[in-house]
């Protein structure tokens, strides 16, 4: 079982959580969409870990990722998002606990994934963090250690999502490919270039990814 280290702060609730602060609301419902649009495109195989990429920084993987496993959670599902993006991580923020320890630490066999895993006050809905920042990430990320990672998260959980780096760029998301059922890679209205979209839809096929979907991201002023 996961051990509860600390739970996230109840009192705040950081307004990158809309699935979660209103989830009646027209943006959640567009998030329940992309959820049971995963479903559907899964073509009966079973889907239980996703890695959520784009392009470049800024185009709002993380805020995706994260209201997407609200929405999951609140299915009912036991979901687990691993901050996967040791650059820019964010899922610590989100949900107010320390980068570190977490994925890093757990790769460099410093902890237990367990004892490194946070739950927090969405039910159903825990996080790994990504621990300090590394400087071998790709070939951590490209190990043995990051399937067992990945063994333990599918068999304690019904939904793993890895928020990871831009694909272009930097190697680590594509060692993360080949680990996970499905690929989400998201491209941001107004911003993403359409040879970029290109450019990330062809390394990301080169790595063998199982691309479920494109989600267009449009940022509300
Ligand atoms: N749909 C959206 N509406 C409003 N703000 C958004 C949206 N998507 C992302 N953002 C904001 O844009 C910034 C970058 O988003 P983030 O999810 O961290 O991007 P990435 O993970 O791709 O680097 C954050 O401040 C986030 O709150
Ligand atoms: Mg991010």
């Amino acid at each position: 079982m996961v051990r509860e280290r600390q739970k996230a702060s109840k009192t705040y609730v950081n307004r990158s959580l809309l699935a979660y602060i209103n989830p009646h609301g027209s943006i959640s419902e567009q998030y329940r969409t992309i959820r049971n649009n995963i479903h559907y495109a899964s073509n009966g195989s079973k889907i239980q870990s996703l890695l959520v990429t784009s392009p470049s920084e800024g185009e709002g993987k993380s805020t995706t990722t994260v209201n997407l496993a609200v929405c999951m959670a609140q299915r009912g599902d036991r979901v687990l998002i691993i901050d996967a993006n040791f650059r820019n991580p964010i899922i610590n923020k989100i949900f107010q606990v320390q980068t570190s320890p977490g994925l890093s630490n757990v790769l460099g066999q410093q902890l237990e994934i367990r004892e490194a895993i946070y739950n927090t006050e969405v039910e159903g809905l825990d996080i790994l963090p990504s621990g300090q920042r590394l400087y071998n990430s790709t070939e951590l990320l490209d190990s043995q250690l990051m399937i067992d990672v990945m063994q333990y998260a599918s068999e304690q959980y019904d939904m793993v999502l890895l928020d990871c780096p831009p694909v272009l760029g930097v190697p680590d998301t594509n060692a993360l490919v080949g680990k996970c059922d499905g690929v989400l890679l998201l491209l941001q209205s107004g911003k993403t270039q359409q040879e970029q979209a290109i450019e990330a839809k062809r390394a990301l096929m080169f790595a063998k990814a199982n691309i479920l979907g494109v989600i267009l991201n449009q940022k509300s002023v």
